[in-house]
């Protein structure tokens, strides 16, 4: 059971809701960008069921969601429940919650702190307890909360009373139920939301369009629809850091698997939306998923930028068509280096270390091994620049892993230690004093020892679980 006292740890310097849930960014599938309103149980069994059979669920792809659609239009029963719609869940929620957790996964639902839903079904607003409670019962996992119908109280104080009152319930419910948050970046979201929600949308709804301008969705600002990827991308650049475990900046469901977006497309999004730590909802028809779609989901080194334990990406520098987004590791060694092309035409170009590790002349002047992530292309002893070639629409994904010593600018006094991390021994600097703790061994499929102070973690690929 779930403590009813609220706890907060720190988030983006703001304290963040603690309900235990959403340590990393959440995985799953929702019904709402593929079938919309035109949903019922099988649609549900299915994609759980192929999530299953396709090996996504041993990713972390977990929650299946229920959005939009899925209770009786014209109201609730005489007690003042909710109610599933009968021809589209016969069984009902209960039912079908319970074949989702057979199969090793969970359930998510959906609602809005309106008065109705964006389709104009009964919401919550007003009914929060009532609602959280019924959902609890059913065994629920995961809420959406959208944004539609806010009875007028759209101001940041009445955004943020709508989305508390529905926090509380939750978890006054003794359930661990993930609070997803969809207000569409409304009044600032990401600047009150870490003590209120495990994620919080921060734009409005995405389409399978890379940088398609539509009058729908503004090019800055809140909320929308059909927002292109670039426009989201280039709207969360401002906000990526105010993300953190337990609370994350989402920029809205995957759309890798629909067809108008070519593969370096689907991965430049996937890549984005993994590195800025956003939650990793699918949205395309699992149960008519390509090959090709399966494998840029499941690339392990792309969802340990998601997974794993390197910071929220930020963006360095925008030059014309040229983005260049970076990662640290928790000690500041290793680097993730994103070069992106949202240009009409494949570029090759040359990255001086002075753009990367800006005015960090230790770092500039020392050698690295880089990896190229999509590609698992390795380059020895790469020092004082780098030429990448990025296709049109594209990634290059460089991990940078120093050879011997680095000695850093950026602190003062420092203590130089060794220690054997996975890829070679490497001599670390840390800055005021000799670390005695190296932290923890994880990531997907890591099933070594949890802490590694004096080991090593290693795993078959060796940029997935490092040794920090
Ligand atoms: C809003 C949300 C979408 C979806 C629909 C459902 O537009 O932003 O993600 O949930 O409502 O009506």
């Amino acid at each position: 059971m779930l403590s009813k006292a609220i706890v907060f740890v720190l988030v983006g310097g703001a304290a963040a809701l603690d309900n235990g849930l959403a340590k990393k960014p959440q995985m799953g599938w929702n019904t709402w960008n593929t079938f919309g309103c035109n949903i019922n149980q099988q649609t549900i069994l299915s994609a759980a069921q192929a999530i299953k059979n396709s090996g996504l669920i041993n990713y972390g792809y977990e929650y299946v969601v229920i959005d939009d659609c899925w209770s009786v239009k014209s109201g609730r029963d005489g007690s003042g429940n909710l109610v599933a719609d009968p021809s589209k869940f016969p069984n009902g929620i209960k039912w079908l919650a319970d074949q989702v957790h057979g199969l090793g996964l969970k359930i998510g639902i959906y609602s809005s702190a309106g008065t109705l839903t964006c389709a104009s079904y009964p919401a919550s607003l007003g009914r929060e307890q009532q609602d959280a409670k019924l959902w609890a019962s059913w065994g629920i996992d995961y809420l959406k909360y959208d944004n539609c119908n806010d009875a007028g109280q759209s101001s940041q104080q009445g955004n943020i009373n709508r989305y508390t009152a529905m926090r509380d319930a939750l978890l006054s419910t003794g359930r661990p139920i993930l609070y997803s948050l969809c207000n569409w970046g409304v009044a600032q979201v990401w600047n009150w939301a870490a003590p209120i929600g495990n994620s919080w949308r921060m734009s409005g709804d995405i389409t399978a369009s890379f940088d398609t301008a539509n009058g729908g969705c503004p090019a800055t600002g809140s909320g929308g629809y059909l927002c292109s990827i670039m426009n989201i991308l280039n709207k969360a650049a401002d906000i990526a850091t105010k993300g953190g475990p337990g609370g994350w900046n989402d920029l809205d469901m995957l759309v890798v698997g629909f067809s108008n977006l070519n593969s370096d497309e689907q991965k430049l999004h996937f890549t984005m939306w993994a590195a800025i730590k956003s939650p990793l909802i699918m949205g395309h028809d699992v149960t008519k998923q390509t090959a090709a779609t399966i494998a840029i989901l499941t690339n392990r080194n792309i969802l340990d930028l998601s997974q794993g334990t390197w910071s929220v990406a930020t963006r360095t520098y925008v030059r014309s068509n040229i983005q260049l987004w970076q990662q640290n590791s928790p000690d500041n060694v290793d680097r993730i280096v994103i070069v992106l092309n949202s240009g009409g035409s494949d570029q090759t170009l040359t990255v001086p270390f002075s753009d990367i590790f800006v005015n960090d002349s230790g770092r500039q002047a020392a050698t690295y091994t880089v990896t190229e992530l999509w590609t698992n292309t390795v380059t020895n002893s790469v020092k004082g620049q780098i030429s990448v070639t990025v296709k049109r629409h594209g990634v290059w994904v460089g991990r940078f892993h120093p050879s011997g010593t680095v000695s850093t600018s950026s602190v003062s006094s420092r203590t130089t230690t060794s220690t054997t991390r996975a890829g070679g021994t490497t001599t670390t600097t840390a800055a005021g004093g000799s670390q005695t703790k190296w932290g923890q061994c994880g990531g997907i499929g890591w099933t070594g020892p949890t802490t590694c102070q004096d080991s090593t973690c290693t795993y078959s690929n060796p940029y997935y679980s490092q040794c920090l």
